[in-house]
C-alpha cells in the first residue's frame, strides 16, 4: 500500500447516550455551542489524510444529522442496535475505492489530528489493523460478583484503546462478514480471526465523552476555564 492510499472514516454515532442523561442522541449534544458529531467530524477531516465520512445515526435522525453536516464530504446512513452494526452499516456504504478504512468515535470529538494521522500512517506503511493506546494508570483489580477483590491485575501489560482504530478495508469487511457478536471496538473482530493488531501511541484529549463529567470537561477544555482550585489548596 502506497503512502497516499485513498482513507475513508466510518463514524459510529447512533448511540442513544443514556449515561449522558442530556436528554438527546449522544453525537446531537452540544460542546460550547457546536454538536459532537459536527467536532468530530471535523476534527477528522482537519487532519487531512481523510477524504470521506460515512456517519451512522439512529434512523430518525439521518435527515437532521445531513442537514447539520451540509457542505462536508460526508455521507450519513441508519445504524443499528449495538455499535458493531452500526459500523457494519457504515462500512457498507463505502465505495469500492477506499483502501484504508477509520472507524471513529463520534463520542471522542477532541481528538487530536495528531492521533488520526499516526493510525494511517502506520496502517499504510503496512499494518492491516492499529489501535491507539494509552497506558493504563490506575491500580487495576478483579472483583467477585459482591464486589470482593479477587485479584490484582499486573498493569504494566494493560493498555486503554480509544478510537480512530485503522484498517486495511478488505481485512475490516473480512472481519465484520457473517453476524459478528457485538464488541465494543472493531479492533477485537480482527483479533477473532487471529489477525495482528498493532498500536500507537494515543492521546488523552482523544477521550470518550460518555458521562456528564466528561461533557462538563470537554466544555472546559474547549473553553480554557480556569477549574476552581479545591477547598483549602488556594
Ligand atoms: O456506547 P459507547 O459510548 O461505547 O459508543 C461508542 C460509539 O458508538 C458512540 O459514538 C456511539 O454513538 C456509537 N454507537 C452506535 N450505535 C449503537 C451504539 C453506539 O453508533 N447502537
Amino acid at each position: 500500500m502506497n503512502d497516499r492510499a485513498p482513507v475513508v472514516a466510518v463514524l459510529p454515532a447512533a448511540g442513544s447516550g443514556v449515561r449522558l442523561g442530556a436528554g438527546a442522541p449522544k453525537a446531537f449534544v452540544e460542546l460550547a455551542g457546536v454538536s459532537m458529531l459536527a467536532r468530530a467530524v471535523d476534527g477528522v477531516l482537519a487532519s487531512g489524510v481523510v477524504g470521506h465520512v460515512v456517519v451512522v445515526v439512529p434512523v430518525d435522525q439521518v435527515p437532521d444529522a445531513a442537514g447539520l453536516l451540509a457542505g462536508r464530504p460526508v455521507s450519513v446512513v441508519p445504524g443499528g442496535a449495538d455499535r458493531t452494526s452500526s459500523v457494519a452499516a457504515g462500512l457498507a456504504a463505502i465505495g469500492s475505492g477506499a483502501e484504508v478504512v477509520l472507524v471513529h468515535d463520534a463520542a471522542r470529538p477532541l481528538t487530536p489530528a495528531g492521533v488520526i494521522r499516526r493510525v494511517v500512517d502506520a496502517v499504510r506503511a503496512g499494518a492491516p489493523a492499529v489501535i491507539p493506546v494509552l497506558p493504563v494508570i490506575d491500580t487495576i483489580k478483579q472483583v467477585d460478583a459482591d464486589g470482593v477483590v479477587m485479584s490484582t491485575v499486573d498493569r504494566s501489560a494493560l493498555r486503554a484503546v480509544q478510537t480512530p482504530q485503522g484498517f486495511r478495508a478488505d481485512d475490516l469487511r473480512r472481519a465484520h462478514a457473517g453476524t459478528p457478536d457485538p464488541r465494543t471496538d472493531d479492533a477485537g473482530l480482527v483479533e477473532a480471526l487471529g489477525d495482528p493488531v498493532a498500536t500507537v501511541e494515543g492521546d488523552p484529549l482523544a477521550f470518550k465523552v460518555t458521562t456528564a463529567w466528561d461533557l462538563r470537561i470537554a466544555e472546559l477544555l474547549l473553553t480554557g476555564a480556569a477549574v476552581e482550585p479545591a477547598e483549602g489548596r488556594r
